[in-house]
C-alpha cells in the first residue's frame, strides 16, 4: 500500500458526509503486538467490527480491530443511520422465498437490536443522538398500494408493530401509509467511536491506518499480514463489507451506491419521523440536528457501483428534494456502497472456502446499522460456541437456487458484459491537454488503456484501469472522485489505492512521462 494520504482521508470518496461534521475524539493510535496471540482479529472499523470486537472483549476475549484507513472510513461513515424493523428485502419476500418463521425471527432480531444499540447507548452514556422515532412507509399509486397492503399482512404476520395511518410525515403526496412503531435513528460515528472507547477500556487493541493484504492458517493460528507486521489470532473476522479476494460472495452480491443530501429548510418545519416511498429506487427521508443546527436527510437514486452516472444521481435527488421541500440550503451531500444479497438475506458466518476461523459478515442491503449489529452478535456467538438462531439461517456457503435466481443471472450478466465491453470502451486522446481539471477519463493514449486523472494544479496521475480483483476495467466516478470497479465494487483514490474491497491491490501506477518520451522519439 501507498502511505501517501489524498484528499481523501476519512471517508471513501471525496464528498464528507454530515457525519465527519461531529468533533469527535478519535481513539488512541495503538501499537500492533506482534508476540501477542489474540483471540480474534477482526478487520473492519465500522459498526459491524467495532460491536463484534466490543462483545467479544466484554465476553473475555482478546481481541485486536486492523482497520485500513480510520474508524468508519466506510459505509458507516455514510450511512443515513435508519434504525428499523422491517427491511429492504420485504416481509413478504421473506415469506415466499424463505418461509413465514424466516420473518418472524428477522422481526424479532431487528427488533432486539434496537433495543440493543438503546441499551448500549443508556448503559455506556454514549451521546449518539439516538431517538425513537415512528417510520411512515407510503404507496403513491395502485400497483404500490397492493404491495403495501401485503408488506402490512406479512409483518403484523411476523410480529412487527406497524398499523394503518392517515399521515405520512413528509409533505409528498400520497394514496396509503403504513406507521411502524418503535424505530429510531443515531449518529453512527459517535455511537462506534464511543464503542471503539470502551472495547478500548476492556483491553482490546485498535490499529489504524493498516491494510491486512493476506492471512495465513499455520497450526490453528492465523497470521494477518500488512506491510509493516505480522498479526496472530486464533480467528479473523472481515467486517470489511465484502471480503477481499475472489469469493463466491462478490457473486452473490450486487454492489450499489445510494446519494444522500443534508438540507436546510426555509420553513424551518423539519419531518419528526422516519419516511420511505415506495418509487424504485426508492427514496428515504429523516431529520438531524448537529450542533443546533436541524437538517432534513434525503436519500435515493441509488444504482449498481461503476454503472449510472453519479452526477445525475445528486441531480435527480436534489430535483425531486426541491419539489416537495422549500430548500434553503444543501449543507452535505455524499453517496456511500452497500450490498444486494442475491437472495435477500445477508451472509454472516464462516467464509465459503476459506480457512476453518475465517468469519465474514455481508450482503446488509440498505439496512447496514442494524444487519452489522446482528451480524455481530452472531458472529460473536459463532467464536464464543453459543448457539445462534441466524447461524443457519445466514450461513454464508447456504445455496437457495430458486429465491433471488433471476437477479442472480442478471448481476453475472452484467459482470461478464463488462468484463469483455470495458476492454473496447476507451476514448482515444492525443495529448494529456484534452483532459479538464478535477477529471479522470479511461483513455487509449499511444495505444496503452489508462485511467488518467488530473488534479486542478493540472498533475496528471496515470493508473493501469485494470482492476486487482478480477481484471474488469474500472470507471471514473465523478461525484466522488474515485475509480469504481462495475464487476464487484472495488474502488480506488485517484492514486490507485484501494477504498473498498474486494481487491486487496492498489491500481499499479504508470509512470507517464515514461509514455510521453517513448512517444516523442518514435
Ligand atoms: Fe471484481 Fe473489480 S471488483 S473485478
Amino acid at each position: 500500500m501507498k502511505n501517501n494520504e489524498t484528499e481523501i482521508n476519512r471517508r471513501d470518496g471525496a464528498n464528507a458526509s454530515m457525519w465527519q461534521a461531529a468533533s469527535i475524539n478519535s481513539v488512541a493510535k495503538d501499537y500492533a503486538d506482534q508476540e501477542e496471540i489474540y483471540d480474534t482479529l477482526i478487520i473492519g472499523g465500522g459498526i459491524t467490527g467495532i460491536t463484534t470486537a466490543y462483545l467479544l472483549q466484554k465476553q473475555g476475549k482478546h481481541c485486536a480491530l486492523v482497520e485500513a484507513k480510520n474508524l468508519g472510513f466506510g459505509t458507516t461513515g455514510g450511512t443515513t443511520a435508519h434504525l428499523n424493523t422491517f427491511l429492504d428485502t420485504t416481509y413478504p419476500e421473506i415469506d415466499s422465498d424463505f418461509s413465514k418463521e424466516t420473518s418472524g425471527l428477522i422481526a424479532e432480531g431487528t427488533k432486539k437490536m434496537i433495543e440493543m444499540i438503546s441499551t448500549n447507548v443508556q448503559e455506556l452514556k454514549i451521546d449518539a443522538d439516538f431517538e425513537f422515532k415512528m417510520a411512515y412507509l407510503f404507496s403513491q399509486n395502485e400497483k404500490e398500494t397492493k404491495e403495501l397492503q401485503s408488506i402490512l399482512e406479512s409483518s403484523q404476520a411476523a410480529g412487527v408493530a406497524v398499523s394503518e395511518a392517515d399521515e405520512n410525515g413528509v409533505p409528498i403526496p400520497y394514496d396509503h401509509v403504513l406507521r411502524f412503531e418503535n424505530q429510531a435513528q443515531f449518529h453512527p460515528l459517535k455511537y462506534i467511536t464511543a464503542l471503539a472507547k470502551e472495547f478500548e477500556k476492556l483491553g482490546g487493541k485498535i490499529i489504524e491506518q493498516t491494510f491486512i493484504h493476506s492471512t495465513e492458517l499455520r497450526e490453528d493460528i492465523h497470521y494477518a499480514k500488512s506491510d509493516n507486521f505480522t498479526l496472530q489470532a486464533k480467528n479473523i473476522v472481515y467486517a470489511t463489507h465484502i471480503p477481499p479476494g475472489i469469493n463466491i460472495l462478490s457473486l452473490r452480491n450486487a454492489p450499489y451506491r445510494s446519494y444522500v443530501l443534508a438540507v436546510k429548510l426555509n420553513s424551518g418545519e423539519y419531518p419528526d419521523c422516519l419516511a420511505y416511498d415506495m418509487q424504485e429506487p426508492y427514496h428515504y427521508f429523516r431529520s438531524h440536528e448537529i450542533d443546533g443546527q436541524q437538517y432534513l436527510i434525503i436519500g435515493g437514486a441509488d444504482h449498481k457501483t461503476g454503472h449510472g452516472d453519479p452526477l445525475k444521481a445528486f441531480e435527480d435527488l436534489q430535483d425531486y428534494a426541491k419539489k416537495y421541500f422549500d430548500i434553503g440550503e444543501i449543507s452535505y451531500k455524499w453517496s456511500s456502497q452497500y450490498y444486494v444479497p442475491v437472495d435477500g438475506l445477508p451472509y454472516v458466518g464462516q467464509l465459503p472456502g476459506g480457512d476453518k476461523g475465517i468469519y465474514v459478515a455481508t450482503g446488509f442491503n440498505g439496512n447496514g446499522m442494524i444487519l452489522g449489529s446482528l451480524s455481530a452478535v452472531l458472529i460473536s456467538d459463532l467464536i464464543l460456541g453459543k448457539e445462534n438462531p441466524y447461524e443457519k439461517l445466514f450461513n454464508p456457503s447456504r445455496l437457495k437456487p430458486i429465491a433471488g435466481f433471476a437477479e442472480f443471472v442478471k448481476e453475472n450478466a452484467d459482470v461478464a458484459y463488462h468484463f469483455v465491453a470495458d476492454r473496447f470502451g476507451a476514448e482515444i486522446i492525443k495529448s494529456t491537454s484534452e483532459l479538464g481539471k478535477s477529471e479522470g477519463k479511461i483513455v487509449e493514449f499511444d495505444g496503452e488503456k489508462l485511467a488518467l486523472y488530473k488534479d486542478n494544479d493540472g498533475k496528471i496521475t496515470a493508473l493501469n484501469p485494470v482492476c486487482t480483483h478480477a481484471g474488469c476495467i474500472v470507471n471514473w466516478n465523478p461525484a466522488e472522485k474515485t475509480w469504481d470497479c462495475p464487476c464487484h465494487g472495488g474502488r480506488f483514490s485517484v492514486d490507485g489505492q484501494v477504498l473498498t474491497g474486494p481487491p486487496q491491490k492498489d491500481l499499479g501506477s504508470i509512470p507517464l512521462e515514461e509514455l510521453e518520451s517513448a512517444r516523442n522519439k518514435k
